[in-house]
C-alpha cells in the first residue's frame, strides 16, 4: 500500500515513532560523516507554489545525502502553474519519480495529488497543515527533554503549523495549551481529530494564562504566506500576543521560521540561548530523511 503524509496523523503512532528513531540514527550518521545511500537511484519531485528556505533545502540536500535526487518544480517550471490539473500532474510525475512533495496553498490540492499519485505524496505545507515541521519539532523536543513530558504553550495563529503540532502533541501525549486571538483558533475538525488521537489542547485567548505552567513556548508568524492582504487586520488582532522576554521568562522558545522580528517574536528572545529554533531548522533535514527512508 502506498503511504501518503498529507498530515501527521496519516502516520500511525508506531510509524511516527519509527520515523523519529530513523531520524535520530540518520542524524548521528550524518554528523559522523558516514555515507548512507539508502535511496540510491531514487528521485523526489518537489512542487512549490509558495516560497521556501528550509523545506526546499532540507528535502533537496536530504535526498542527495541518501544517494538520490530531488527536482525543484516552482510555479513557473511545470504546466501545473499554467493550468494543467493537479490530478494529471500527479499521474505523470508518478511515472518518473519515487515520491512527490507538495507545498501548495489549498490543502485539497495535496490530498488530490495523493488520490491520483501512485507513489507516496508528502505535504510540504499547505494553508491547513505542516506535518514535516511537526516531525522536526517532535525530534527537537525529544532531544532537549528526553521525551514528551514537556508542557507546551502555543502563542499565536492557530493555522497550519499549529494544527499539525496539535495532532503531533496528541499522538505523543504532550500537554498543550493554545492561545490565539478570538477568530484565529484552530479548525474544530483538527480539535476533534486531536481528541480522537489522545487529547485536544486547552484553548485560551490569554497568552499569560497559556504560558503559566509551560516549559516551552511555540510561536509562528501572524501573517502567513498568501495572507498578505490581511496584514493590517491580523497585526491588530494579534496585538498582545508577541513572545518577548517577559512572556518567555526562563522557558524554551520554539518557532518554525521564518520569523518576523518585532511582530510575533522579539529580536532579543530569538537571539537568546532560550531559542531552540536553529535546532528545529536543522532537524527538518534529519526528520525528513527519516520519513523518506520509511516511505520509500
Ligand atoms: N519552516 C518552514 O517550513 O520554512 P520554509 O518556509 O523556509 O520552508
Ligand atoms: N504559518 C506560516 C508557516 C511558514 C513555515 C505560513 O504559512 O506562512
Amino acid at each position: 500500500m502506498i503511504r501518503h503524509v498529507t498530515d501527521i496523523d496519516d502516520l500511525t503512532r508506531d510509524e511516527l515513532a519509527d520515523v523519529l528513531t530513523r531520524a535520530e540514527d540518520l542524524k548521528e550518521r550524518t554528523r559522523r560523516g558516514k555515507a548512507h545511500p539508502e535511496l540510491a537511484g531514487s528521485s523526489l519531485a518537489m512542487i512549490f507554489e509558495k516560497p521556501s528556505t528550509r523545506t526546499r533545502i532540507s528535502f533537496e540536500t536530504g535526498m542527495t545525502q541518501l544517494g538520490g535526487h530531488a527536482l525543484f518544480l516552482g510555479p513557473n517550471d511545470i504546466q501545473l502553474g499554467h493550468g494543467e490539473p493537479v490530478k494529471d500532474t500527479a499521474r505523470v510525475l508518478s511515472r518518473y519519480v519515487d515520491a512527490v512533495m507538495g507545498r501548495m496553498f489549498d490543502h485539497s490540492d495535496v490530498t488530490e495529488l495523493a488520490e491520483y499519485a501512485t507513489v507516496p505524496v508528502i505535504n510540504g505545507l499547505t494553508d491547513d497543515a505542516h506535518p514535516c515541521q511537526t516531525l522536526a519539532d517532535l525530534l527537537t523536543i525529544r532531544e532537549r527533554t528526553g521525551g514528551f513530558d514537556a508542557r507546551v504553550a502555543w502563542v499565536g495563529d492557530g493555522n497550519n503549523v499549529c494544527q499539525s503540532f496539535i495532532k503531533g502533541a496528541a499522538m505523543t501525549g504532550m500537554d498543550l495549551t493554545v492561545a490565539t486571538p478570538a477568530g484565529y483558533e484552530p479548525d474544530p475538525d483538527v480539535l476533534d481529530s486531536a481528541a480522537n488521537l489522545g487529547g485536544a489542547p486547552t484553548l485560551t485567548d490569554d497568552p499569560e494564562e497559556a504560558v503559566a505552567d509551560a516549559d516551552i513556548v511555540y510561536t509562528d508568524v501572524w501573517v502567513s504566506m498568501g495572507q498578505e492582504d490581511e496584514r493590517a487586520e491580523k497585526l491588530s488582532a494579534f496585538g498582545g500576543f508577541q513572545v518577548d522576554a517577559d512572556l518567555l521568562g526562563d522557558r524554551t522558545l520554539m518557532h518554525c521560521l521564518p520569523a518576523h522580528r518585532g511582530e510575533e517574536v522579539t529580536n532579543a528572545v530569538l537571539e537568546s540561548d532560550r531559542a531552540a529554533v536553529w535546532q528545529q531548522a536543522e532537524n527538518r533535514l534529519h526528520a525528513q530523511k527519516g520519513l523518506l527512508t520509511s516511505l520509500l
